[in-house]
């Protein structure tokens, strides 16, 4: 006979916590987010690779791309760049993230000498840029001959067709520095000569990068940034359990820090293989979570497999149909709970904490403090991410609002079969994905520093300023349906409608 589990399986919106002893100590400037990414022997080493914010990107083609990755480890989290793109695509983003130097910006608006005023107005037109570089060949990193901006033209004294080898800032008058310059020394030469760019140079004058005098104060901002030894971003990449063994080389060599196996489900000798030709070939030094698993069993199989973390959640992210399609999946909150006493058991057992990461199906601000608090060492998402300005996706108006696309890895537009694969050659596929809109959210910086406020707020209640104590000393109690009424404005005619995240 089958098995059946005594309980329902629920989700995060059925819980609330119940707050504890707040002491004067306790307030949300002194709450600590940071938490382990990966395995490591809990009380005897720290784990190799920490984040300073509990989230990581869903490996989706529309949240996480080289942009979403940057803008998310200034933050002190990480992406997961999606693997359902070609090795040398994938690999290539990677490498734009770990390239990127904070303050140092590749030059987006480039002409030759010989192009006109008309070109420069056309271009600060489509991307908005007033400051071009004019390089022997118009690339951004052509031999530099000189800089327009809108200092050097007047529209309305000159004629469209002057070239800008006329009236640009020719390079004997330009101020540049050479490519060892650091940020702050940059910072230091734009201030005395009161430039508003420095153009960065390499041995052969060509141009590499500028930095302007907005960017010192931006990095400044971040301090929670996550970096490696070399200062670098750090940033994750998915794979799948076919080609790993031509994917991971080429995003290793690429920069990659971390990698995932991305599937909608882990519980399989495929993940096993994928994580052992890893240890095989690299040891302990290449860092692979894997997943996704919705029990005690799937988590001890993977972390006996060797896994570095392991995700969690079937069937709750918001693009998801598997439940509808397959019958499979469990409430997120009922999956989180079980897996995080297995984690505690196995670490019980061989002193090896392996972090647990709570995939999909966070709606409200509030879900990620109940995600941590009921086990989740860190979380990922989606939907989340997809709104803000920096996913890959388009931004566009839909019944006069803005919104921007957000769609499955295993819809019919990602057509990205591997994360559903189960082996076999058969190669019939069906939807387990949807297609959709999110309502824009703006810059990513605002919206988690949002996020996040909210959730140390709610660990002051429960009197925690860390994610240890917060899995440790929470008290979470399920709530009736009529109870959920209760929590929501009731019985009042609302003046204005206003949605809380
Ligand atoms: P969200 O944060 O609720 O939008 O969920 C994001 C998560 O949904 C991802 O991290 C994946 O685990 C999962 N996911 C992504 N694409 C699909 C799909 O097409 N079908 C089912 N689950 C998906």
């Amino acid at each position: 006979m089958a098995y059946y589990y005594p309980e329902p399986s629920h989700t995060f919106s059925e819980y609330l916590l119940i707050p504890g002893y707040t002491s004067e100590n306790c307030i949300p400037d002194r709450v600590s987010l940071r938490t382990p990414l990966v395995k490591y022997r809990k009380g005897m080493e720290e784990p190799a690779i920490s984040l300073n914010v509990p989230l990581t990107s869903a490996v989706m083609q529309s949240v996480s791309n080289d942009t979403l990755a940057i803008a998310l480890a200034k933050e002190g989290g990480i992406s997961f760049i999606y693997g359902s793109q070609s090795i040398e695509n994938q690999a290539a983003m990677v490498a734009k993230v770990k390239g990127y130097k904070a303050g140092f910006v590749t030059s987006a608006s480039n002409l030759t000498p010989e192009a006109t005023l008309a070109d420069v107005l056309d271009m600060k037109k489509k991307n908005g840029f007033s400051t071009v570089a004019i390089t022997e060949d118009g690339t951004a990193t052509g031999k530099l001959l000189g800089i327009v901006t809108s200092r050097d033209y007047r529209v309305s004294r000159m004629d469209p067709s002057d070239k800008v080898r006329d009236f640009m800032t020719p390079r004997e008058k330009l101020i540049t520095a050479p490519k060892e310059t650091t940020l702050k020394q940059a910072n230091d030469i734009i201030w005395e000569h009161k430039l508003n760019s420095l153009p960065i140079v390499d041995d052969d004058d060509h141009l590499m990068y500028f930095v302007f005098r907005k960017d010192y104060a931006s990095h400044k901002e971040n301090p929670l940034e996550l970096l490696d030894s070399k200062k670098r971003y750090l940033v994750g990449a998915g794979i799948n359990t076919r080609d790993y063994a031509t994917r991971i080389p080429a995003l290793l060599e690429a920069g990659a820090d971390v990698l995932v196996i991305d599937s909608s489900e882990g519980y399989t000798c495929w993940q096993k293989n994928t994580i052992q030709w890893v240890r095989d070939h690299y040891g302990d030094t290449v860092k692979i979570g894997a997943g996704n698993v919705v029990d005690k069993d799937g988590f001890r199989f993977l972390a006996e497999a060797g896994a570095d973390f392991v995700k969690v959640g079937i069937g709750g992210g918001s693009i998801c149909i598997t439940r509808e399609t397959k019958g499979i999946g469990r409430g997120q909150a009922t999956a989180l709970i079980e897996v995080a006493a297995a984690r505690d058991q196995y670490f019980r057992e061989t002193g090896i904490y392996v972090p647990i990461c709570s995939d999909g199906g966070i709606v409200h601000d509030y879900h990620m403090t109940l995600a941590l608090a009921m086990g989740a060492d860190f979380l990922m998402l989606g939907r989340y991410f997809a709104r803000f300005d920096e996913s890959p996706t388009n931004k566009v108006m839909v019944n006069g609002a803005y919104m921007k696309e957000y769609w499955g890895e295993g819809s019919n537009r990602a057509r990205n079969w591997q994360r559903y694969d189960l082996g076999g050659s058969t190669k019939l596929s069906f939807e387990e994905g949807v297609d959709s809109y999110v309502t824009y959210a703006g810059p990513l910086h605002d919206n988690v520093e949002a996020s996040l406020y909210k959730v140390k707020s709610t660990m002051c209640n429960v009197g925690v300023t860390n994610i240890p104590d917060l899995q440790r000393d929470a008290k979470l109690t399920l709530v009736s349906s009529v109870s959920i009424v209760e929590g929501g404005a009731h019985d009042v005619t609302l003046r204005s409608t206003s949605t809380v995240k």
